[in-house]
């Protein structure tokens, strides 16, 4: 087998030109130093040992402050070792020796912004030491994070690590899942969930601190969130007297703490003026790196031939390899297990353990748990991996350098839309990767990309709210009686990317003439969906197919893709699949598996259930998430005084319709040449080859989404009358 030629790059006059003082020092706590010198406005603090007492001291520290926990939720000294050796673990992270330092500058600062290495323990530990230290008395922590699955296990985790049952003490809410009480004091969060919350509770008055995690992300809805915590806390926070009367005494103060894994936390800081900024000092050990020579055009060929590399000739300690999505991680687990079933047998033995957002919860445990002997873990993830969760016994890290950014491409003609692309990583995205190896010793980091190639990386990435649709941000705000426009944000969105979301907004009826919300708006807004989705649902109800409708959206808004696609199958797949083809297109394909599927489900056993989606290529996980999907979006139907048991029978056509008026903008029709173009922009595109009506004339379709890769693809297309446009741009009209 071809091997990836290597470079070492371990060497100071090369690596000057980076922004690195050398490439094997990751994430160095002495530039943090310098650059917090430079600074003279924010204020800093180390949280480290050379801070606290010494090692004696920390220890009866460390004890006193368990003892004064013992009262409240913590943990009390437990029985079985497993139990013991946790709180041990607890007690070893970085971040322990710095506890009572931390919290008592929350307790004299309004805002803090910790800044500390991945797995210094950050995210696990801290809501934990504010329980304990009872700054939480009146009402719970919220952590939030930007990823469903981190929320997740991290509540799974902490809630052991308190010895109470997951969603007692420590729970989790995200879209369409929760796990809380109303005993719970610690609860993660999506970012989305929070600001979703503020519908309900605009002053957040159920917390009295707020964590916002992983904030150097800067997804939208954690800068939406940092924009108006600012200002809730203003109304929180004022003197007693200064509250007006009334409803002023239920207030109590709110604490905000950001945490941040990269070196930027100057800008949250500034933003909330001028706050004190703390370090954590982590335990990075070095990591020595190589680029490879040359570019790899095919880096998940290249990937898999560097793990067998490590695999047959590096001593043991697992492997976790970056990819940019779910798609090569699946193509790279098979390919390795391919080439490791072919292996000499006194090799070890390998064990992959895939890892992504998409995963349904619980399906990544096992790469927390411990390695078996004799064999080498293989983790294949994409950058949730990055800093939002820790992985134990990795050693060497292959880097393929990419990862999928979502980016809307505004269009003045106000017919954007969504792209998610395979792009080149930053260099801080690069350093967070590396220093994955060191985590429990020295480790080592093999970049699939030249050093010519980091070097003329971004430095960090764009912040998302100037590179994503805004539509759905812009409808809930206007339900808060805000406009994005106005908002104090860190950093402004694009003038284009605000007027296509309000054209969007306009279109689908839930902004009026005047930009001003109307009922409908407020209703759509009501549903945890995408409001075109939204729109859609509350269609059907005219057409009285809410119960098709709802089972289409639900497995839309599944977190996997219900089709499952095999390229090396690709025949058995199309014959399978034949009998859920519906000549209308996708949507009524996905009612037809679906329908089908809940036939079985109703008949069948479990395992029969599971044989009858492998026999006929589908996801049962996606089904099952369907599922209770369906069942949410059915109680906000019942709030909203939606019939969603009305059914439109044999005939379809309204199913069809009531998708078009949340569509609208996302339709093309067909040209004299054979092409389709967009009725709201100027773009041709082809319909995506994995659709039912890939090579379809009709006249008209609408889509889910537009796929930017070397052409424009519709993806999830239906035909649709060319006259229901027609129809539908009159109603509006008199509407508005
Ligand atoms: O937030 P930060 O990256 O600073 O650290 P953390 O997420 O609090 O993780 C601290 C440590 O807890 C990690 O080093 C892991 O060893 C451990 N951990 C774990 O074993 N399982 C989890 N689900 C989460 C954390
Ligand atoms: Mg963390």
């Amino acid at each position: 087998k071809k091997t990836v030629p290597w470079v070492d790059v371990d060497d100071d006059d090369k690596s000057r030109k980076t922004p690195l003082k050398r490439n094997n020092d990751m994430v160095n706590v002495h530039d943090q130093h310098h650059s917090a010198r430079k600074s003279k406005k924010a204020r800093h603090s180390y949280l480290s040992m050379s801070d606290l007492p010494s090692e004696n001291g920390d220890a009866s520290s460390s004890n006193h402050s368990r003892r004064r926990s013992s009262g409240t939720a913590g943990p009390s000294a437990s029985s079985t070792p497993r139990l013991i050796a946790l709180q041990e673990q607890r007690r070893q992270l970085p971040i322990a020796q710095g506890k009572d330092a931390l919290i008592e500058e929350i307790r004299n600062n309004d805002v803090t912004v910790l800044l500390g290495e991945t797995g210094s323990g950050k995210t696990t530990q801290v809501p934990q030491y504010i329980l304990e230290s009872g700054l939480a008395e009146n009402g719970q922590i919220a952590v939030t994070q930007p990823r469903k699955v981190a929320a997740t296990s991290l509540a799974t985790r902490v809630s052991t690590e308190q010895q109470t049952p997951l969603g007692s003490t420590v729970g989790y809410s995200v879209r369409f899942d929760e796990r809380s009480s109303s005993s719970t004091r610690i609860k993660y969060m999506t970012d989305g969930m929070i600001v979703r919350e503020l519908l309900s509770d605009p002053l957040l008055n159920k917390y009295s601190v707020v964590i916002v995690d992983e904030a150097h992300e800067r997804t939208l809805r954690t800068d939406l969130l940092i924009a108006n915590l600012k200002t809730i806390q203003k109304q929180r926070n004022r003197p007693r007297d200064e509250k007006g009367k009334g409803n002023a005494d239920k207030m109590s103060p709110l604490k905000i703490v950001v945490m941040s894994a990269t070196l930027d936390a100057e800008k949250f800081s500034k933003f909330y003026h001028n706050a004190k900024i703390l370090y954590v000092k982590g335990r990075q050990h070095p990591v020595k790196i190589y680029h490879s020579a040359s570019s790899q055009p095919d880096y998940v060929d290249a990937a898999m031939r560097t793990f067998f590399q490590i695999h047959t000739d590096q001593p043991p300690g697992d492997v976790l390899i970056f990819l940019p999505g779910q798609e090569d991680i699946e193509s790279l687990e098979n390919s390795i297990k391919l080439f490791a079933n072919q292996l000499p047998c006194d090799t070890m033995d390998v064990l992959i353990c895939p890892m992504y957002a998409a995963q349904a919860p619980g399906q990544n445990a096992k790469v927390f748990t411990q390695t078996p002997t004799n064999t080498r873990k293989c983790i294949l993830a994409t950058n949730i991996a990055e800093t939002s969760i820790t992985i134990p016994g990795v050693k060497y890290v292959i880097d393929t350098g990419k990862s999928k950014e979502k980016r809307y491409l505004a269009r003045d003609s106000g017919g954007g839309f969504d792209t998610l692309l395979t792009k080149d990583i930053t260099k801080s995205s690069a350093m967070q990767r590396a220093g994955r190896a060191g985590r429990e010793g020295s480790g080592v980091c093999f970049r699939l990309y030249t050093e010519d190639a980091f070097n003329s990386m971004e430095l960090s990435a764009e912040p998302e709210i100037l590179r994503v649709s805004l539509t759905a941000s812009i409808l809930q705000l206007k339900c808060l009686g805000q406009d994005l426009e106005e908002l104090d944000l860190m950093d402004k969105p694009d003038f284009d990317s605000i007027i296509s979301a309000l054209k969007t907004l306009w279109l689908l009826g839930a902004l009026d003439n005047n930009k001003k919300l109307t009922p409908l708006g407020r209703q759509m807004a009501s549903f945890p969906l995408e409001p075109p989705h939204a729109r859609s649902i509350i269609a059907s109800q005219a057409f009285a197919c809410t119960a098709e409708v709802l089972n289409i959206i639900a497995v839309l808004s599944s977190s996997s893709k219900l089709f499952v696609d095999v390229s090396t199958f690709r025949d058995e797949i199309a014959t399978a699949r034949q009998k859920f083809r519906h000549p209308a297109g996708d949507h009524l394909t996905i009612l037809n598996a679906f329908r089908a599927y809940e036939e079985v489900a109703d008949s069948e056993s479990k395992s029969a259930r599971r044989e009858w989606c492998r026999k006929h290529f589908l996801n049962e996980r996606a089904l099952l998430e369907a599922k209770e999907i369906r069942e949410q979006l059915r109680q906000v139907c019942a709030r909203a005084g939606i019939d969603w048991k009305a059914t439109c029978g044999e005939n379809e056509d309204p199913v069809i319709r009531s998708l078009g008026h949340g569509l609208t903008m996302n339709s093309a029709f067909l040209q004299p040449d054979g092409s389709y173009r967009q009725t709201m922009g100027q773009s041709i595109v082809k319909i995506h080859p994995g659709s039912v009506l890939c090579d379809k004339k009709v006249p008209a379709i609408i889509y889910d989404e537009l796929i930017y890769t070397n052409q424009i693809y519709a993806r999830g297309v239906s035909s649709i009358l060319k006259s229901f446009f027609v129809t539908h741009a009159a109603l509006n009209q008199r509407n508005a």
